[in-house]
């Protein structure tokens, strides 16, 4: 009888060995760390072009690259949460080396960055995760994707400026909620964020109002 109930331990044993293996989006776990490293290094290019921004006078632009790159901060650590909520694990990011030029070069730079991340990025990893019932990773990704394209219209809008001369009348002060990353300045923010429903007081914002606006 002793060696019956031990063959059941261990026959229950491998049996939630090969659930939890068989429960793991591998695929998933991979974009995770890959999505991981690339916004890491999205936000360290972007403070950069934020310094940058601010040594070529461009007050108003580096004020949306220091957004940019928080919200990209709030991007990577939702994936180490959802990374460790399927049993992976995450080491230091791999900062890729990168360049930063001119203002107006480090905008089309981020505009090509973030058009891929929507365009091709995200719209595989949102694919994978859902082909792998894998709804944590799929919406971590869909709130990565969602504020990727309102950066991508930010860093459009900004560009316009400058090539018009008039970027002192972009936003000054932005908002970012902490849950998801949305990104949004005073002329659109909302009472509640329109991808997780976080309240407006819970925003967090870059910058005491600017004079004059
Ligand atoms: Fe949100």
């Amino acid at each position: 009888m002793r060696i019956f109930f031990r063959l059941m331990l261990l026959l229950s044993i491998a049996a939630l060995f090969c659930y939890c293996s068989g429960s793991k989006p591998k695929k998933s776990v991979e974009n995770l760390k890959s999505a991981f490293n690339q916004e890491s290094v999205t936000a360290e290019k972007y403070s950069r072009f934020a310094q940058k921004a601010l040594q070529e006078g461009f007050d108003t632009i580096s004020q949306l690259f220091i957004a940019a790159a928080k919200s990209e901060i709030i991007h990577a650590s939702n994936y180490v949460k959802v990374i460790q909520k399927y049993g992976g694990n995450v080491g230091a990011a791999e900062i890729a080396s990168f360049e930063v030029k001119t203002t107006a070069e480090n905008l089309q730079s981020a505009i090509n960055g973030e058009t891929f991340k929507v365009l091709t990025m995200y719209s595989g990893f949102i694919r994978d995760a859902e082909n792998e019932k894998a709804p944590d990773a799929a919406k971590s990704f869909t709130w990565a994707s969602d504020s990727e394209k309102k950066h991508l219209k930010y860093f459009r809008q900004a560009m316009a400026t400058i090539v018009n001369g008039n970027e002192t009348n972009l936003p000054y002060t932005w908002l970012i909620c902490p849950t998801c990353g949305n990104t949004y300045n005073t002329t659109d923010v909302k009472e509640m964020c329109d991808f997780c429903l976080n309240k407006q007081e819970n925003f967090v914002g870059y910058q005491a109002k600017a004079e004059g606006e």
